[in-house]
């Protein structure tokens, strides 16, 4: 009996669930499944599962009796209250040694406060960051666990087996206590926020500037995808220029609305690193831009009235790809920079103890931000795991010092033709300001105790001071 039971459960048969549940299934693991909705668990039996061994539960209770003890649940369902229902369910259908997995992209600090829960009821759990969209779920995703070491240990070979994988690697790899999982597919999303808006910026140069047409710009970024550059989000942007619309004939590019949504996880890392204090200014410009481009109808009344530079032209468009393609990747690199700095900073604080080379392995393959610059950015925690900064790596220093003037050279590009590149913008700032010895941060201290005696530190004595500005 207990042979033919299910080695794992899945809640929630959502296109990520459906597709995970499948891609566990090829791979030999046992799952029993279940929907709240009955209909969509008997849609998928009957056109998905194929002879798969994939087991339909129609009730909570069916379904937690298809699953061998200890069990295991993976929760599939949006974030939010939703897992709140499915957690508030399994109790009664599981109890001590029993784990739980919530495979949403939940907030880490609804994840620490399950996590409390259900282990003072004994139940393990893990929340589990999953990247790689619908394609990713069904054919290996990059898996970013954290919580219960046990409850991974006990899944592990499953995960192990469903991710992806890189040079035999995979994509998966027991991050840390409670929530540092879900923490680590938060910084992971805004990663992924603002690399979006760097290339959205370049593709916004190259379009408005020299005014090539989406054809041209598919190439464009289908040749960097070939260089330093190459990466899931490059690959897809050529894609996406490449594809027609099928109404109209025209780019399908050019027919959608420039009004860009969130659901929040990059937002989310903007407003953790604002509180821990941690500077990640390129990602909160992706979100800082998200936002503007809600404001349509200002932006149409503004076009109308605001001025723009007297030039509108610049004067080499040919070679416009190539500076912007280095500059890109020096923005791309310190966008890197800024959320390995966040993760390094929240393991402090949350004690999570992340192993940042385990963070950038499983990264490399799988998940939306995947790249090949990641295998550098492993090898640069690999050879000095403590490091506060991967822009202080002899590895990294080499590879800005060759990229960082033609930064400036898209920043100069955006400036002279009035085209917002808030990202490379401050990719630029953050990296001048992380190489000055001195910030005019002296300033505003003055200022401070000036107006509210609020004291400052002198570079020639110990202690703090205050001047009586007036006198
Ligand atoms: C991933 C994606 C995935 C999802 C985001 C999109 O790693 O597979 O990040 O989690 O597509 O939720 O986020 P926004 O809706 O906020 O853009």
């Amino acid at each position: 009996m207990t042979d033919s039971l299910c080695d794992v459960g899945l809640v929630g048969l959502g296109v990520m669930g459906k597709n995970f549940a499948l891609n566990m299934a090829d791979k030999g693991v046992r799952v029993g499944v279940y929907n709240r909705t009955t209909e969509k668990t008997r849609r998928f039996i009957r056109e998905e599962v194929n002879g798969r061994p994939i087991t339909p539960g129609y009730s909570i209770k069916e379904f937690a009796d298809t699953l061998k003890s200890p069990k295991t649940v993976l929760i599939f369902v949006p974030a939010g209250d939703a897992v709140d229902e499915v957690i508030g369910e399994l109790p009664d259908v599981i109890g001590p040694g029993d784990l739980v997995v919530d495979c949403g992209n939940s907030h880490f600090k609804d994840t620490d406060r399950r996590e409390e829960r259900l282990r003072e009821k004994g139940i393990l759990f893990l929340g589990m960051g999953v990247s790689g969209g619908e394609s990713g779920a069904r054919h290996g995703p990059s898996l970013m666990p954290g919580g219960s070491e046990e409850g991974y240990t006990r899944i592990r070979s499953i995960l192990e087996a469903s991710a992806a994988r890189v040079n035999g690697e995979p994509c998966v790899a027991y991050l840390g206590p409670r929530s540092a999982g879900h923490y680590v597919k938060m910084v992971h999303n805004g990663i992924e926020y603002g690399i979006m808006q760097l290339i959205a910026e370049t593709y916004d140069l190259l379009s408005r500037g020299p005014g090539f047409d989406a054809e041209r710009l598919s190439s464009i970024y289908e040749k960097w995808n070939r260089g330093e550059l190459q990466g899931y989000l490059i690959e897809i942007t050529a894609q996406v220029l490449a594809r027609k619309d099928d109404r109209t004939g025209r780019p399908l590019v050019d027919m959608i609305m420039d009004r860009a949504r969130q659901k929040g996880t990059g937002k989310w890392a903007s407003m953790d690193a604002m509180e821990l204090q941690n500077p990640v200014p390129t990602i909160d410009a992706a979100v800082t831009m998200r936002n503007l481009s809600d404001y349509q109808a200002d932006r149409r009344k503004a076009s109308e009235v605001l001025q723009g530079p007297s030039r509108t032209s610049i004067a080499h468009p040919e070679s416009l790809p190539d500076g912007l393609q280095k500059g890109l990747f020096a923005a791309v690199l310190l966008t890197y920079a800024q959320g390995m700095s966040l993760l390094r900073q929240a393991s402090l604080r949350y004690e999570y103890g992340l192993d940042m080379e385990a963070v950038a392995r499983i990264w490399r393959g799988g998940c939306i931000i995947r790249a090949g610059v990641l295998e550098d950015i492993r090898e640069a925690f690999r050879a000095q795991p403590g490091l506060d900064n991967m822009v202080l790596s002899p590895h990294v220093v080499e590879k800005l010092s060759a990229c960082q003037q033609d930064l400036r050279g898209v920043v100069s590009a955006g400036v002279e033709l009035g085209i917002p590149v808030p990202g490379h913008m401050s990719a630029l700032a953050y990296y001048d300001a992380y190489r000055s010895l001195r910030l005019p941060a002296n300033l505003i201290m003055a200022q401070r105790d000036y107006f509210g005696a609020h004291r400052y530190e002198r570079i020639d004595d110990e202690g703090t001071f205050h001047t009586e500005w007036n006198s």
